[in-house]
């Protein structure tokens, strides 16, 4: 039997605890510990974004961070979103749009674009597509992802 730890995190800022394994990833935490499955589990390899969470306040792929390294941070992860004005407006900006289909990368969508109307509010084309280079999407062709993420951002204040 492998050995697990504890360790103390906020998730959507709320103080939690989990027992991880030494090779767990945080995907899996995220998914089988807490029973948050928004987080998406594509390529589990870092490739598809998918699985994109922030990490005190930084986009990293869950399924590539280790369970016992998130002790101490703080995670969020689309479920925290949902009160998140900046997350609403794109939500509502992505089904305008079009910007959803079977909406399996949309998650990780929500999660990047939203940190990137965190950190830049009124994003081109340009950054919006820079954002997302790391989101896969087998559906849209991006385009309307792209639409999306500068119409949000074009309502902000
Ligand atoms: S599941 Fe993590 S990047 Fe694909
Ligand atoms: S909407 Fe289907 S993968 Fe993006």
């Amino acid at each position: 039997m492998s050995a697990t730890h504890e360790i103390s995190f906020t998730l959507n800022g709320i103080a939690r605890h989990a027992r991880v394994g030494l090779g767990m990833s945080a995907l899996t935490m995220l998914r089988d510990v807490c029973g948050l499955t928004g987080t998406k589990y594509g390529c589990g390899e870092g490739e598809c974004g998918a699985c994109t969470i922030l990490v005190d306040d930084k986009s990293v792929a869950a399924c590539l961070q280790f369970a016992i390294d998130c002790d101490g941070r703080s995670l969020t992860t689309i479920e925290g979103l949902a009160s998140d004005a900046r997350a609403q407006a794109l939500a509502k900006a992505f089904v305008a749009r079009g910007a959803v289909q079977c909406g399996f990368c949309t998650p990780g969508m929500m999660v990047q674009a939203t940190h990137l109307l965190a950190t830049h509010p009124h994003p081109d084309a340009a950054a919006a597509q820079r954002a997302i280079e790391g989101n896969l999407c087998r559906c849209t062709g991006y385009q309307k992802i792209v639409e999306a993420i500068v119409e949000a951002g074009a309502q902000q204040p």
